[in-house]
């Protein structure tokens, strides 16, 4: 089955890799990009639910450059068997669209409407895509990720909160990177919220911190967000073995101190060697990990043996550049 996603705009490279990832585990590939609109086939487009940096994904029908191929398309196709009640066109010109829409969402809404389907603008139950960019893309929406469901989880609404953690749609695309399909270990996990993330995806989740307030306060955020298959422990990130002793895990995600903690019990380049040392010895598969911009990951990691297989820049503020890697054993 073709899909398409829309990712976000931030980190739009980090976002094509997410949707790479989950297509990789839904047994299918990316095979198109036209600026935020990711296509390809798939087998099992269920796994999309998992997405963190989209607002949404679907079937994709049809594509071409020519408008007159995409109502010819509409004309054609079948409605009633795919629009179960009401339908609305929806239209997004995106930046990069070089072709005239105005009226096309109104045009295709008349055509099918004349298939004896009813429309219902303000509450459809199913909703008709149409993508402006380079091509023309025509699809029927599957889900819409509203920026609300991850504003929930946002830092400050945490039962237990603490100015340190990444936005929750960062963590699962990160949980994401990983393709992790069983369990996840954050190791350095603060407030939980890649934990929180994964175990929200029906990943048994493992974490540690070196600071005791931090686990207890993961554990009532884990619980308040209903995650309940979870293992988390006062420890170290460069000593996981002693924590977890004899086990490996599938998949590690996560975003290590950026220095300014009075925490490290060494110095900071240090920490994250050692902690990466730790990280290779129980690690089964990838790794996605975020550092400062100054911090040398990729010769540092490849010494220790890991491969680094993608990284993505962000610059979150004059004094915080960081990159997050993907790497694997
Ligand atoms: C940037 S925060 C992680 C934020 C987390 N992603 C969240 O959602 O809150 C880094 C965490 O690493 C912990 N930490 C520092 N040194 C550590 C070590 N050696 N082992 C384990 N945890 C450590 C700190 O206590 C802090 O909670």
């Amino acid at each position: 089955m073709k899909f398409y996603v829309e990712i976000l705009g931030t980190l739009p490279e980090m976002a094509v890799a997410e949707v790479n990832a989950l297509a990789e585990l839904g047994k299918g590939t990316v095979l198109d990009k036209d600026y935020l609109l990711v296509s390809g086939e798939i087998e099992n487009m269920k796994i999309f639910e998992r997405l963190g940096m989209a607002h949404e994904f679907g079937i994709l029908l049809f594509s071409s450059e020519n408008p007159d191929e995409i109502i010819d398309y509409v004309k054609s196709f079948p409605w009633k068997n795919v629009i179960n009640g009401t339908f609305a066109v929806r239209r997004e010109r995106m930046k990069n669209c070089t072709h005239e829409i105005e009226g096309l969402d109104k045009l295709i809404g008349g055509i099918i409407h004349s298939q004896g389907l009813k429309v219902n603008l303000s509450r459809p139950d199913v909703v008709v895509r149409v993508y402006c960019g380079e091509n023309l893309w025509l699809g029927i929406r599957i889900r819409e990720f509203k920026g609300k469901e991850f504003e929930n989880r946002k830092a400050d609404r945490r039962p237990f909160s603490r100015p340190i953690a990444l936005p929750p749609r960062i963590a699962r695309a990160m949980v994401n990177l990983t393709r992790a399909t069983r369990e996840l270990l954050d190791p350095f996990m603060g407030t939980g919220g890649m934990l929180i993330e994964a175990g929200l995806m029906g990943l048994r989740v493992y974490g540690l911190d070196i600071r005791e307030d931090m686990v207890e306060g993961a554990k009532l955020n884990l619980e308040y967000y209903g995650v309940k298959d979870y293992t988390v422990k006062v420890g170290d990130a460069t000593r996981i073995k002693e924590a977890f002793p004899g086990k490996t895990f599938e998949a590690i995600a996560t975003d290590p101190p950026y220095g300014s903690s009075t925490t490290l019990p060494m110095k900071r380049d240090e920490l994250y060697r050692r902690a990466l040392e730790s990280m290779y010895e129980v690690l089964d598969g990838y790794l996605a990990i975020a550092f400062p911009a100054d911090f040398d990951a990729v010769s540092v990691a490849e010494n220790i043996g890991f491969k680094v297989i993608e990284e993505f820049y962000q610059r979150v503020h004059s004094s915080l550049e960081r990159y997050f890697y993907v790497m694997r054993i």
